[in-house]
């Protein structure tokens, strides 16, 4: 590993002036390659065509350690006939190649044939003529990541051609954190964008889809059935009954579900507003259009638009809208140039279109472009079997959402099918939500329901209540608040009943509910 073989070349100093020449100019191009793209398979063979060509540095390789099994690889090799070299690799400290890596160090040898540590894996190698490694670095003290090795076709000057090695070993070290760094941000950025994937699909797939009553059951057939399409769809049902929910699912079940959802409740603007919401507008379209924007329409391009509460938009704009469903065109408001989507419409409404029709408050064309498909959804009342598995559901949800183990107990739950539930899931979900501002337990009882404001119950358990948990009175687990809550609740209230379950009189049912502070309902 002696320095001095330049001396004794003994080459005429214009040999070397060329050689130097040659060398700066390879390195100028050398450095432009590298930088011409992120590929660094690709630009590293052409750096190597480039060497052997203006430098006569034949069988130019380099080798790159695997992060993972610590191994040399093989990321480039120049040489006329294309080896298979993707299988040749190098432990840290075998061969030539792996002891440069290890020292961190370079090495010339003027005869590669007199090696003795010199394994030839690749097989290309003329043993008469010499070989320089290089240790590639990343950073100015950095250990070395990888080797750059190469044959000078003549045996002169090698101490000059080993430092224009070690200069061409520095930026493709430069090229290897680049790229590392790039790839590493990737990942990053993949692996966010899968989780996120996986989360909204949890959020709104049809694992978000709480019930299993019967008259869900054509709902979650129609989801299944409609989502494969791109078929219009139109949900319809009471107002907190789940619609934007199936418009959700009916998206990320789709094949679009890579593409945008985007919603727009149309109750919520006036017209003009509406129609520079949906269709965009151009700079200077109106006072206070500053700036060209893009609508709806234009953002769900390739995915599926959800327009809520359809019901309500005035007939001027269901014209427009008609359009856009029967042709896919439009322009943004003030301009002339007509645009073309790709989007799946899917519309909601809780009012009877029907009717609305009938009356002439709705368009009959838009009516059927839109109820192509129709889902509807069931009042929660209708239901009453599902509130048990929806309570709990959503009681988790809002556990998640303050941070804690949240549970509602089976009272609680009872309690809950005892009511009529105008407002639907949504209310159900409120509901649940003040009880559990208000524990402090983490569970939600009967007495925070009441408390929560479940005012309006059923006079009687409703028929669904086959499904309610039913409690086992001689359960040594319940407490005795819970147990004398549970034979009222199976006595529908009646004190005297209740008092037989438990073997007591009227009057040691009537003490306990006053000293246990149930609160009693009268019906
Ligand atoms: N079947 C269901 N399972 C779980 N959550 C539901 C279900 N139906 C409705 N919800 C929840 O109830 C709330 C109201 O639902 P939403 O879809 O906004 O109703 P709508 O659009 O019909 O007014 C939302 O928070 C939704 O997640
Ligand atoms: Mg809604």
């Amino acid at each position: 590993m002696t320095r001095d073989h330049d001396r004794l070349d003994g080459v005429p100093e214009g040999s070397r002036l060329n050689l130097v020449e040659a060398q700066l100019g390879a390195l100028y191009e050398v450095g432009s390659v590298l930088s011409r793209s992120l590929n660094l398979r690709e630009t590293l063979r052409e750096v190597l065509t480039l060497l052997n060509d203006r430098n006569r540095l034949s069988y130019g390789m380099v080798c790159l350690v695997d992060q993972e099994t610590g191994e040399l690889l093989v990321s480039a090799l120049h040489n006329e006939v294309p080896l298979p070299f993707e299988a040749v690799r190098y432990r840290p400290g075998e061969g030539v190649i792996g002891r440069i890596l290890e020292r961190n160090e370079t090495w010339i040898l003027p005869r590669v044939g007199d090696e003795t540590r010199f394994l030839d894996r690749l097989g290309v190698y003329n043993p008469d003529l010499p070989f320089i490694g290089v240790p590639i670095r990343i950073g100015e003290e950095g250990g070395a990541v990888g080797v750059f090795a190469a044959q000078p076709m003549t045996a002169d000057l090698l101490e000059s051609r080993a430092r224009f090695l070690e200069m061409v070993a520095n930026l493709i070290g430069q090229a290897v954190r680049l790229a590392n760094r790039v790839e590493g941000e990737q990942r990053a950025l993949r692996e966010e964008r899968d989780k996120l994937r996986r989360e909204v699909k949890g959020d709104h797939g049809f694992e978000s889809l709480v019930g299993h009553a019967s008259s869900m059951r054509p709902v979650f057939e129609a989801v299944r059935q409609v989502a494969k399409w791109n078929t219009t769809v139109l949900v319809r049902g009471e107002s907190g009954t789940g619609k934007e929910l199936i418009a959700n699912a009916v998206h990320y079940n789709s094949p679009r579900a890579r593409g945008a959802f985007v919603k727009l409740n149309c109750a919520a603007l006036p017209d003009n507003l509406l129609e520079s919401e949906l269709f965009g507008h151009e700079k200077g379209a109106f006072t206070g259009a500053l700036t060209q924007r893009k609508g709806r329409f234009e953002q769900a391009d390739g995915g599926t638009l959800f327009l809520d509460e359809i019901g309500e938009i005035s007939g001027a704009f269901q014209a427009k809208l008609l359009r856009v469903l029967q042709e896919g065109e439009f322009e943004r408001v003030g301009g002339s140039r007509t645009l073309k989507t790709d989007v799946r419409v899917i519309a909601a409404t809780n009012r009877d279109l029907e009717a609305a029709v009938r009356s002439g408050g709705f368009r009959e064309d838009l009516y059927y472009r839109l109820n192509v498909m129709p889902i509807l959804v069931p009042p929660l009342r209708d239901r009453s079997e599902d509130i048990p598995d929806l309570a709990r559901f959503l009681t988790t949800k809002i556990g998640r959402r303050q941070g804690r183990d949240l549970k509602v107990t089976d009272g609680a739950v009872r309690l809950l099918m005892r009511h009529r539930w105008p407002g639907n899931v949504r209310e159900l979900e409120n509901c649940l939500e003040r009880a559990a501002v208000m524990s402090e337990t983490g569970t939600i009882d009967r007495d925070l329901i009441h408390i929560a404001g479940l005012d309006d119950l059923l006079p009687e358990p409703p028929s669904a209540s086959a499904a309610a948990p039913k409690v086992d009175l001689t359960d040594p687990e319940l407490d005795e608040r819970e147990r004398v809550i549970a034979a009222l609740e199976e006595a529908g209230w009646v004190q005297a009943k209740a008092a037989r379950l438990l073997n007591m009189t009227p009057r040691q049912i009537a003490y306990r509910i006053q000293i246990l502070n149930i609160r009693v309902r009268q019906f």
